[in-house]
């Protein structure tokens, strides 16, 4: 059994839960993300959603990546970590005003706008300030992207971005507003996406959309493809890296772009997820009538994907090598959802044994609550230990 790099000796001297970075399968995993967008001339913008320990964002700040945030907190992260601002892009479909002011102050890429209200404010706020905003509209494109319901952003009936049918008297507006620039078209259509057909219908949507552009005369500068590549929650050991070389052949096979347009992306899960692991350690081991319980000192408060998306995280026991048996790995707090997974083959495991909960890099450590009175996992890189 593989059991991954773990180096459970150090581990000893940190109070368990934490999350545990692998520095080298981290800056792999952007050293690939950077080669590929390089050959396929694509600038990529770092989901800092998906994990804004600062540790995690100065690494990937250093990587040379741009970020795409969705609050003005996460826009003042990526500054701090050290991203450009002219790298910096910023969606969300509830901006106030003190998030806009922050990234007008700090002369950010530009908007992601998804309303025509948000598009108005936006541009008396820049005008207060003597400033030009660059916004893209974020389009609803409706293209169904087959992932988790409450992951899948680019429906209809889904709260963002602009329909298609308000796009011309949308370009209308920014082109009669004193201070606004249209610089692009972002489009984000859900995330954990494995099935790459999902890109190909939103390149033959995007086309569509392009054409519809030329005949109204508009010139688009920057298209902004949206993250939601999917990594291999089953396999992590074996596929540690997502496979950004498809994901950007996708683009270069079927998106029509224009002379002097620039592809942009906004990956969060595939460039964290597989390096970081939820260490935690078995308080107690608890016999059932017809199953046994591995009580961890870990619970939904510090990974809370399982309980609240049915989110498969493969489980290693990494301190034992003993033969296998299965349990329910349960977390302490006081919600029967408060479970990481049933019936887990796991080494035989006692008292006091760590397990590696995997793949727990993106929307972990970021979606950790106090719920409980709990304490807020803290994170650490295998180069610190
Ligand atoms: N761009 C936009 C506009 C987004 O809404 C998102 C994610 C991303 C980029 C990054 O997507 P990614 O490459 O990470 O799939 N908490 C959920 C995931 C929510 C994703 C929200 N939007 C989870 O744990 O699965």
């Amino acid at each position: 059994m593989i059991k991954g790099n773990f180096p459970i000796e150090k581990f000893k001297n940190i109070e368990t839960p934490f999350y545990y970075y692998d520095v080298e399968l981290l800056n792999k995993t952007l050293d690939l993300v950077k080669k590929c967008s390089t050959e396929h001339n694509a600038i990529v913008h770092y989901a800092v959603k998906a994990n804004a320990n600062k540790k995690v964002l100065s690494l990937i700040a250093k990587s040379g990546l741009g970020a795409d945030c969705v609050s003005g907190n996460e826009v003042q992260a990526a500054i701090n970590a050290g991203f450009p601002a002219d790298k910096i892009v910023f969606a969300g479909v509830g901006k106030t005003d003190k998030e806009i002011n922050l990234a007008l102050d700090n002369d950010i890429f530009c908007f992601n706008a998804e309303s025509f209200p948000e598009l108005e404010v936006i541009n008396e706020l820049a005008k207060a300030k003597g400033k030009t905003a660059n916004v893209e509209l974020r389009v609803n494109p409706n293209i169904d992207a087959h992932t988790h319901k409450k992951i899948t952003t680019g429906l209809n009936e889904n709260k963002f971005g602009f329909n298609m049918e308000d796009l011309q008297s949308a370009c209308q507006f920014i082109d009669k507003a004193s201070n606004l620039k249209l610089i692009g078209l972002h489009f984000h259509i859900g995330s954990q996406i494995t099935d790459l057909n999902a890109y190909e219908s939103l390149c033959v949507r995007i086309n569509e959309l392009q054409e519809e552009f030329d005949s109204w005369g508009i010139k688009i500068e920057n298209i902004n493809v949206g993250g939601g590549l999917g990594i291999n929650y089953e396999h992590p050991n074996h596929i540690p890296i997502a496979d950004f070389e498809s994901y950007f052949r996708v683009f270069a096979k079927h998106l029509k772009l224009r002379d002097g347009q620039r592809l942009h992306c906004e990956p969060g899960r595939s460039l964290v997820a597989q390096c970081g692991s939820l260490i935690t350690k078995v308080t107690y081991v608890k016999k059932g009538v017809n199953k046994q319980f591995a009580i961890v000192d870990a619970g939904m408060t510090d990974l809370i994907r399982p309980a609240l998306y049915d989110a498969y995280h493969r489980i290693e026991n990494i301190s034992s090598d003993l033969e296998v048996e299965k349990y329910d790995v349960v977390g302490p707090i006081c919600e029967s959802s408060d479970v990481f997974d049933k019936d887990v083959e796991l080494n035989k495991t006692q008292r006091g044994d760590y397990l590696a909960i995997r793949s727990a890099g993106a929307y972990g450590e970021i979606m950790a609550s106090n719920y409980n009175l709990r304490r807020l996992p803290l994170g650490y890189l295998s180069t610190e230990l």
